[in-house]
């Protein structure tokens, strides 16, 4: 008698190995768009996404969904991540098809924003502005050259609040603009009405409400932004006018500054005239060293304002936290000096509120998002090509 035992078994093995393999091709054919809410047919999902604070439906996605979800606004797709997990492993990770930016037709094109880092299309200039700002905040050593300007610029700031506390706002913005163009170009600014703060603040202003999702039929439209300035309606071009003036300001003329200080001998040790020092430079050069000093001031002088704002509100909200930050200085310091870096160390209540004022009033919820320049397939799911990446972490 034959025994059909073991041919059994060697044949159901192969079944199951035939049908493991074919369930793979079709689920790798045809993968799912992470989950998300149920869209409309054409709107899609607009309607669950609130102009006012949004972060804060992703958070219920992201404790409904997990941390990749997905919705679908008027064609575009949006991916919404709520994990650091996921944030490193996609856009940094996987850094070559996660790092461009979304086309922005008033703020971006028009206005000239998409020059600086936070929205330039990800490619070879985009690695060299990365490269260069590496250099002055990619360690912590590289940043610990800059402490001692920050810690001029702190007491300054504190003289001037001393004198004249009502204007606290106006101290806190001046002195974070101090130290950063002091950083990127060696630039010391005026006690008051500074030429360049001035220019760096109405730049922001215009960029703050140039991005306002909405505000400008050409972000809906963007054929329009072609139509000449006269043309009935095209009111945002003479407003593209306008800021694109005070952008070239704000990028030129402080690089001015130190290439003439440089070719009087007297420039200070700054990022751009690191970048400048012994090299002729190409007009794609000059364009990256340029933009990647205006980015700096674009990218860190709003955030800094915002978390030393943070810090005076909560230090007005909670005073018992202020008297324990106050009593750690003054045990660990003593009262006859201010603090400097160098105690950094030792005060691991200050570090702790550092640390808790950036978690309690986060600066950034939903920073610029990025785009996705190939489809990919990351966790089982599809992130078509196109998809805006928003982080919410
Ligand atoms: C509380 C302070 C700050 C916070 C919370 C903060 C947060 C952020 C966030 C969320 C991004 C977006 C990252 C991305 O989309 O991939 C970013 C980008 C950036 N920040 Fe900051 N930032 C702060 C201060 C600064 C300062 C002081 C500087 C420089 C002086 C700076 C320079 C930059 C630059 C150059 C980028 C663009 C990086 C890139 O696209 O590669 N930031 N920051």
């Amino acid at each position: 008698m034959i025994n059909v035992a073991p041919t059994l078994f060697w044949l159901d093995l192969c079944l199951v190995g035939i049908g493991a393999y074919l369930v793979k091709q079709v689920l790798n054919k045809n993968p799912s768009y992470p989950p998300g809410p149920r869209g409309w047919p054409l709107i899609g999902n607009i309607q669950d996404i609130p102009q006012i604070k949004p972060w804060l439906t992703f958070a219920e996605w992201g404790k409904k969904y997990g941390a990749i979800s997905h919705v679908k606004v008027m064609g575009q797709h949006i991916i919404v991540l709520n994990s650091v997990k996921s944030t490193i492993a996609m856009l940094d990770k996987k850094g070559t098809i996660y790092s461009d930016r979304p086309v922005l037709p008033m703020s971006g094109e028009l206005v000239g924003w998409k020059h600086s880092l936070g929205l330039l299309p990800y490619g070879d200039r985009f690695r060299q502005y990365r490269k260069n700002i590496h250099q002055i905040m990619g360690s912590r050593a590289a940043l610990n050259v800059y402490h001692l300007i920050e810690e001029i610029e702190t007491r300054r700031f504190l003289k001037r609040v001393f004198s004249n506390p009502e204007q606290l706002q106006a101290h806190i913005r001046h002195t974070a603009g101090a130290i950063i163009l002091r950083i990127s170009h060696g630039y010391e600014v005026k006690e008051n009405d500074d030429p360049f703060i001035d220019l760096a603040d109405s730049a922001m202003d215009h960029f703050s409400r140039s991005t306002v999702p909405g505000a400008f039929i050409v972000d809906t439209m963007p054929f329009l932004a072609n139509v000449p300035e006269w043309f009935p309606g095209a009111g945002f071009k003479r407003l593209a006018r306008e800021c694109r003036q005070t952008l070239k300001e704000l990028v030129d003329l402080p690089y001015k500054f130190v290439k003439d200080q440089m070719d009087a001998g007297i420039a200070p040790m700054s990022f751009t005239s690191n970048l400048l020092e012994g090299r002729i430079l190409s007009a794609e050069e000059d364009h990256v060293v340029k933009w990647s000093a205006a980015s700096l001031y674009a990218a860190g002088a709003e955030a800094t304002v915002s978390t030393v704002y943070s810090l005076f509100l909560a230090m007005t909200l909670f005073p018992d936290v202020q008297k324990k930050a106050q009593a750690e200085i003054d045990a660990v310091v003593g009262t006859d000096r201010l603090p400097a870096f160098a105690d950094r160390n030792s005060l691991p209540y200050i570090e702790a509120l550092v640390t808790e004022i950036l978690r309690w009033n986060v600066v950034g919820p939903t920073p610029i998002p990025h785009r996705v320049t190939e489809d990919d397939i990351h966790e089982g799911y599809l992130i078509p090509k196109g998809s805006l990446i928003i982080t919410n972490i």
